[in-house]
Order: C-alpha cells, then structure tokens, then sequence
C-alpha cells in the first residue's frame, strides 16, 4: 500500500476537469470511476470517497496514472484488499489506484517459485502452492490480503512472515520506471517494510519447497480452526495494533477488561481484544474514537505506547 502526498499540496483543480484528459491518456480497459465509495473497498465498510479511483489494465497504464498525479500534484494510495487501512469519514482527495486487473493478479508457477501479481490475493497464492505440493504459504491462507499488501505490511501469521518467502520483487517507482529488486535488498521488519513507502510492489517471486500435499492441507485446517477459535468474523481490519514486547496487545487491552467497549457503532470484539469490528452504520470516526480511548488507557494504566498496525489514510468529514 504505497501513497505519495506532495511535500506541498498544491490547492486541488475540481477533479471533474481533470479527468477528461487523464482518460484519454488511459487504455480502454483501465477502470476509472469519481468519488468511489472507499467502504466499499475495506474490510471495516466505513469510510468516505476517493476524488478519483482507478484500476489500471497494464504497467503502462499505471505509470501514465502515477505521471498525472505528479503533474498535478495529486496524493495517491495504492488499495489492496482494504483490509489493513481505515479510510476516514471525508474520504481521499487525490487517486486511489487498486491493482485488481487480472494484469496484476496472476498467480504462474515456475518449479518451486510462484510468480505472483501484486493484485493476487493470499488466499489464492496458498491454495495454489497447496494444489501444487508447495509448501511454506500455508499461513497465507487466513490473511484476507493481496501480495501487494503483505509485502508492504510484512504481513504474517502462525509464526511466519511474507519476507520469510519473497526470493525478488518487481517494482514501480514514483517516476514510472520498473525493476527488479532482489529480497537481500529489502529491509523487512515486523509488520512494515519501508521500501514501499516509495515503490509499488507489481509483482513478488515466492520461494516455496516440495511438501506433501496431504500434510500441507492438514496445516492449513490446523491454522483454520486456531483463527476461529481465537479470531472474531465481521466487519474489522485485524489486529489494530501491533504487538509490543514483552505482552500481546489483545491481552493487555483484555486485561483493562476492555472487550465490549462500544463508540457509536465500533466495538472491541470480545473474542479477541486487538480487534475492532464495526456494525452497519458505523463511521470512521467511531473507530478513530476507540482506538483513542484503548492507546490512552493503555498508556494510563501499563505506561505503554500502542502503535498502530492499521493504516489511517484520507481527511474527516
Ligand atoms: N490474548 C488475550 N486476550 C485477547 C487476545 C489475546 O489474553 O483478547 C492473549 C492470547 O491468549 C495469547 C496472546 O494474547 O496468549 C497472543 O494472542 P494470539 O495468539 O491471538 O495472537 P496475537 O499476537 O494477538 C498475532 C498477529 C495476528 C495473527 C496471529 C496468529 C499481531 C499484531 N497479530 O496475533 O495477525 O493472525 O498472531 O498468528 O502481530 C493482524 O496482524 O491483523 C493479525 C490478525
């Protein structure tokens, strides 16, 4: 999930004028659509609209959409499946760019490597490296992530990392021009990866290795039945924030007895306290407000400062 906000934004053209002429710069097949509805695109189903938001159809594309912004000064966010951002009430004035096109989602197997579309979802990638008898993605398969996004979160699960299994990456710069980048290059920590604050991921190579097929499935029922036991379904982003040493968070906010704990319509789940779900008709600024409430009773009472996993982008209402 890159974004790019100009040091100095320049006051906005009414986007409206502006969109005849990146159309006619755009292929056909490149989704463009004003004011999208960003809770459409999230897991938390809250949020205001994108000025502008496009699904480009090719690299070319894509760099032509990236040029436009540049030229007119326009913040964009890089989407993936929405499940690790809160879009805020006002929404986001500039371009939101998913890499949903089927030329970004590709999954190709190429001996033990799966050559994988930044637009692919995780789900997808492990059941594929399952079909195979392809082991080490089993963890993906409860992610309800791209690979785009789990490389710019370092997204992980059951003990294991996106960057325990990149082997290189294809990327896009600000600028329009690709490359290759090679994992070693990287720097990757817990739940972040700086390098895609300024590059769009395309497309990640995954090194996996010969497994049995029957023992890979078995691992993926395992994690299945441990994310329901321990992790609510509905309306959330995951875990809110990530976990400081030496305590999990969802047990430090458990033991302030904060499950249930309710603003408007955003509650803490009470199966899994690092969880906020939302009920329908609940607003960005419910979440904002509980995130609040739980990092100052947090840092009240356990002297603890709670950073935050899930990504905040765009203005209030
Ligand atoms: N715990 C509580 N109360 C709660 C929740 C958890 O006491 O309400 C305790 C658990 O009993 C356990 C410890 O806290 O002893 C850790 O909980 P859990 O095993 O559920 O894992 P987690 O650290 O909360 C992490 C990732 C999850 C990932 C799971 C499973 C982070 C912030 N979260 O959760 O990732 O699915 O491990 O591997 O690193 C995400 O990042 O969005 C996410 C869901």
């Amino acid at each position: 999930m890159s974004s790019c906000t100009p040091a100095t934004p320049l006051p906005l053209k009414p986007v409206d004028g502006l969109v005849a002429e990146l159309r006619g710069r755009l292929s056909g097949a490149t989704v463009m659509r004003l004011r999208e509805p960003l809770a459409l695109h999230t897991t938390f189903r809250v949020g205001g609209p994108a000025d502008i938001y496009i699904e480009p159809a090719s690299e070319n594309d894509l760099c032509t959409a990236l040029r436009f912004c540049y030229e007119h000064q326009l913040p964009w966010f890089v989407l993936g499946c929405g499940s690790n951002v809160l879009v805020r009430d006002g929404g986001f004035r500039g371009m939101v760019i998913c890499l949903a096109n089927r030329a970004f989602s590709g999954i190709a197997i190429k001996g033990n490597r799966l050559v994988c579309g930044a637009g692919a979802r995780l789900k997808a990638v492990s059941e594929t490296a399952r079909r195979l008898g392809l082991a080490g993605l089993e963890f993906m398969d409860g992610i309800p992530g791209s690979v785009g996004g789990a490389l710019r979160m370092n997204a992980g699960a059951m003990g294991s990392w996106t960057f325990d299994m990149v082997e290189s990456v294809r990327c896009m710069a600000p600028d329009g021009q690709t490359r290759e980048v090679n994992r070693a290059e990287i720097q990757a920590e817990y739940r972040a990866c700086e390098f895609f604050d300024q590059h769009i991921a395309l497309m990640a190579v995954f090194n996996a290795r010969p497994g049995d097929i029957a023992q890979i499935t078995e691992r993926i029922r395992a994690y299945r039945r441990r994310r329901r036991q321990t992790q609510p379904a509905g309306q959330s982003a995951g875990c809110i924030f990530k976990n400081p040493h030496p305590v999990p968070a969802g047990r430090l906010i458990d033991e302030l007895g904060l499950k249930g704990a309710r603003i408007g319509r955003a509650y803490v789940s009470s199966k899994h306290a690092n969880f906020i779900l939302t009920e329908p008709g609940a607003t960005a600024s419910d979440v904002i407000a509980l995130i609040e409430l739980i990092r100052k009773r947090v840092k009240a009472e356990r002297g603890i400062e709670l950073e935050r996993e899930v990504r905040i982008i765009g203005q209030d209402s």
